[in-house]
C-alpha cells in the first residue's frame, strides 16, 4: 500500500508508459490561464512532470512531492509537446517546499517556486486567486482539476491539457483509504469512489478549483489513480504562502 502510494505520487516520468487525468476531457485552449507546466530531475536523473499555478507574477503553487533540481515553469501553455508563442518557459529560482513535510507520509505536500524573472502577464497567463481563510468546501461541492497527466493507468501522457469534475467527500473516506494518516485540518478528500474519475501521475500539484478559487493541490491518490484522493487544503496555508512571499 505505501509503496502503491509513492509510486504513484512521485510522478510520471516524461515520455513512460503512464496516464492522465482519468475520465476527463481537453481543457477549451488557454481557459485555464494560471496553469504552470512543471519539469525537473530527481534524484534517479530521469524528468519528471507535476503541475501548479501561478499565484504572483513571479510565484507559483505547486505541491512538495515535486521537488526536484533543474525546474521550470511553463506558463501559457496548451499543448505542452509544441513550443506555441503563447508560452513562456521560466526557470526556477528558488523552491519552498514546507518544512513540514516528509516523504514518507506526505503531509503539508505544499511547495512554492520562486521563479528567475517575473511571468508576464498576458491573456494567456494570468495568476490565479487563493481561496479565503473563512469559505470552506464542503462534501458535495463540485470542483474540477487541470492536468497534463496520465488519462489511464496504462495510458499515456497527454499534450494537451485535460480537466475533470470532481465531487468533495467526507472526510471519512480518505480517512479509510490513507490509514487514518489524513489530516482533515490541511487536507479535502475529493473524488466519488462510485465514479471512475480522479487526477493521477503527473497532475501532481495542480490546482482543485472550487468556486473559481484555488482550494485544492492534487497531492494522493487513494489507489491506482482511483477515486478518493486528498488534496492540499490552501486555506490552510494562507499565512505560510504570504511569509513566504513577503520575505523573498
Ligand atoms: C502537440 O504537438 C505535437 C508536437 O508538435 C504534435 O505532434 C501533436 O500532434 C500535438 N497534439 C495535438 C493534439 O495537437
Ligand atoms: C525526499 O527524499 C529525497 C530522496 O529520495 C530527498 O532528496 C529529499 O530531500 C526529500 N525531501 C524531503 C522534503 O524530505
Amino acid at each position: 500500500m505505501a509503496a502503491v502510494l509513492i509510486l504513484l505520487t512521485f510522478l510520471l516520468l516524461l515520455g513512460a508508459d503512464a496516464e492522465e487525468i482519468i475520465g476527463g476531457h481537453e481543457v477549451k485552449p488557454h481557459s485555464r490561464p494560471y496553469m504552470a507546466f512543471i519539469k525537473f530531475v530527481k534524484d534517479d536523473g530521469k524528468n519528471y512532470r507535476c503541475g501548479g499555478f501561478l499565484v504572483r507574477e513571479n510565484f507559483v503553487l505547486t505541491a512538495a512531492h515535486c521537488m526536484g533540481s533543474a525546474m521550470s515553469v511553463t506558463l501559457g501553455a496548451h499543448n505542452i509537446s509544441f513550443p506555441e508563442e503563447t508560452q513562456q518557459i521560466i526557470p526556477v529560482a528558488k523552491a519552498f517546499p514546507h518544512p513540514g513535510f516528509n516523504n514518507k507520509t506526505f503531509p503539508n505536500d505544499i511547495m512554492l517556486l520562486k521563479l528567475e524573472r517575473k511571468a508576464l502577464k498576458t491573456e494567456y497567463v494570468r495568476p490565479f486567486s487563493l481561496p479565503r481563510s473563512n469559505v470552506h468546501v464542503k462534501p458535495g461541492d463540485v470542483c474540477h482539476v487541470a492536468g497534463w497527466g496520465m488519462l489511464a493507468l496504462k495510458g499515456k501522457l497527454p499534450d494537451i491539457l485535460q480537466e475533470v469534475e470532481l465531487t468533495v467527500q467526507k472526510d471519512q473516506e480518505c480517512e479509510f483509504c490513507f490509514r487514518r494518516r489524513y489530516n482533515k485540518a490541511t487536507a479535502i478528500c475529493v473524488g466519488d469512489p462510485k465514479i471512475k474519475r480522479a487526477s493521477f501521475l503527473g497532475d501532481s500539484g495542480g490546482p482543485l478549483v472550487c468556486k473559481n478559487r484555488a482550494a485544492g493541490i492534487v497531492s494522493l491518490a487513494c489507489n491506482d489513480g482511483s477515486a478518493p484522493g486528498t488534496y492540499t487544503r490552501v486555506s490552510s496555508f494562507l499565512s505560510w504562502i504570504q511569509k513566504i512571499i513577503k520575505r523573498s
